[in-house]
Formats: structure tokens, sequence, C-alpha cells
């Protein structure tokens, strides 16, 4: 999980090192497996050339990946247990650092209530002001909008001002965090209707909302996957039923909205799950290696056609 708010301390420069490099390595990665997903269109005599250089290329890359992703464990660990191996840097203000030891804690519900009891705002991923743009236009006047795992996040305040006409609905998991967002839109005057509610079980009824738009929530769902390349079981039907739950809930050419810092290729494979009926499009913003992705699942569902029962 990555976030884009300057409110926690820096993890130390060796972690810090380690977690760049790997992020450059991930791109790398993406690249060389997008590039293989490309051979389809080169010619026969050249592909197999091509499919064992680029095969070679990636089994290093993977190994690479493999070797800094262990060591940025054993930095995280050391780091966090306050080891004296890793010297520990110290917060630049007295800002409260929300960094559990473990990736893990991002699952726990007491761990965001204890969270959002001490934080009064923070962007996942980025802040609307740098993407919303990119997103106005997908919705019309009147729609009913689902933020889901919106947390103490901004983005359903900025489009409800961008946007007056739409019902917008934030949900999260932590009463708390709802609680504190009644008060905070009850100061500045936006309407946005506030339910505490899980994302693997949705609160609606089926075909009842045009637009979902998530950021960073389902990133949650994936902190314990292992290695991206082959996501932990247990991660990834988390993800299928988040995904499901969605889908179940937009009506009939609704549109689900999803930010995320996960690249491209570790995202499509749930995006394009069976039992997922909808077109997938990708927009990327940010910079360097801090790019974030937007993905648009548009439901197209195929209408029931109803046939006659002969009378008999
Ligand atoms: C990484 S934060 C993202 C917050 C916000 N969307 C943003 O962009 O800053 C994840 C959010 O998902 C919420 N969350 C975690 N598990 C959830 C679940 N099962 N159902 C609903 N919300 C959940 C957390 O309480 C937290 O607010």
């Amino acid at each position: 999980m990555q976030a884009s708010a300057t409110s926690q301390p820096p993890a130390s420069k060796e972690l810090e090192a380690l977690q760049t490099a790997e992020q450059g390595l991930l791109s790398c990665l993406v690249w060389a497996a997008e590039t293989v997903e490309e051979l389809g269109k080169v010619k026969e005599a050249d592909r197999a050339l091509i499919e064992d250089r680029s095969g070679k290329f990636l089994k290093t890359l993977k190994e690479v990946e493999t070797t800094l992703a262990a060591a940025i464990k054993r930095t995280q660990t050391a780091e966090f247990a306050g080891s004296d191996s890793v010297p520990k840097q110290e917060a630049p203000d007295n800002s409260p650092s929300f960094i559990p030891k473990a990736t893990a804690t991002y699952l726990s519900k007491p761990y965001w209530d204890e969270r959002f009891a001490n934080e009064d705002s923070y962007e996942w991923c980025k802040s609307f002001e740098e993407f919303g743009n990119l997103l106005l236009h997908h919705f019309a006047p009147f729609s009913s909008v689902l933020e889901i795992g919106a947390g103490n996040s901004s983005l359903s305040t900025s489009l409800t001002k961008k946007l007056p006409t739409i019902f917008a609905c934030s949900l999260d998991l932590s009463q708390v965090v709802a609680e504190r967002m009644r008060d905070r839109q009850a100061a500045d005057g936006t309407h946005i209707d506030w339910q505490v509610g899980d994302m693997l079980s949705l609160p609606f009824c089926n075909d009842c909302l045009d637009v979902v738009i998530e950021k960073g929530a389902l990133d949650v769902f994936l902190v314990d996957r292992g290695s991206p390349w082959d996501p932990a079981p247990a991660a990834a039907a988390r993800m299928h039923t988040a995904l499901s739950e969605i889908h179940r809930v937009l009506r009939e050419g609704g549109k689900f909205i999803s930010i995320t810092f996960d690249q491209p290729h570790f995202r499509k494979p749930f995006l394009k799950a069976p039992g997922l009926n909808w077109n997938v499009q990708l927009q990327t913003f940010g910079e360097g290696l801090e790019h974030t992705y937007c993905y648009m699942p548009f439901l197209c569902r195929i209408r029931r056609s109803y046939c006659s029962v002969p009378a008999r």
C-alpha cells in the first residue's frame, strides 16, 4: 500500500531505496509481460526467438524482484521491531504514525477505527484535484453514486461540489470514520449519505446504482496476496467477492471507477474474471514511478429475453 500524503514519517532510507528499486523492477516486469502478449502480432519465424529471449529476461527480473521483496520484508520487520541493525528515522513532526508493523493489519477493522479516531484526513493514491477532470463526464446528472471504502478522503465531497445533482453515498467498514465524516459534512454543508457497511457484502439491492467508485479501497484486500504474479487464494477470493458485489449493485449501463497503484498486469485478471460482464478501460495519470491507474469497467449486461410459454 502506498499513499501520497505527507502526514506519515518516511521509512528508513534503506527501505525507501529498496521500495523504489522494486517499483522500477515491477514496471519492467509489466512492460516485459505486455511485450510477450504482443507477440501474437509478430511474424511466426521471429516469434520463437523473441519468446525465448523475453522469457529468460522475465525469469531473471522475477528472481531479482523476489530477492528485493524478501529484503524489503526483512528491513520492514527490523525497522518496525525497533532493531538496532536498522537505525530508526525520526518523524519530521509530531504527527502520529499509522504505518502498521505488518501490512496484513490493513485488513483489520480495529486498526481503521483507531486510525480514524486520531486522523482527520488522508488521501490514498492521489487526490481528486489530480485526476477529477478525467472522470467528470462519467457522471450523468442525478446519478446515484456510491463510494466504497471511502475513509476520510475528500473524494466524494469534491465530486458533489463539482456535480451538485448527483446522489452520493459513502460507505466504510468503520463507524468511527462515518461519524466523523457526517460531522465534517454538516460543518461544510455538503450532503453525502454516509453508511457503515462491508465492501464484501454491499447493503444495496441488485441493479440499483449508476456509478460505484473506489480509491485505494480494494487494494486493502490484496495486502497479504504475496507474489502479485500468483496471488494467495484468500486474497484473490476477497477481491472477486468485492468485484462481484459491485457488479451486482450496478444497473445495466452502470460504471465502476477504480483508482489504484496496482499495475494493470496484476489488476486486469481480477476485473476480467468470469461472471463479471463488463468492458474494462484503463487510464494512467501521475508521473515517473508514481503512476496511478484508473480503471473504468462499464457494465453491458445482456438483457434477459422473455419468451412466451405456450398454453397447455
Ligand atoms: C486504503 S484506505 C482508502 C481510503 C480512501 N478511499 C482514500 O482514497 O483515501 C481503505 C479504506 O477501506 C476501508 N475498508 C477496509 N476494509 C473494508 C471493508 N471490508 N468494507 C468497507 N470498507 C473497508 C477502511 O476503513 C479504509 O477507509
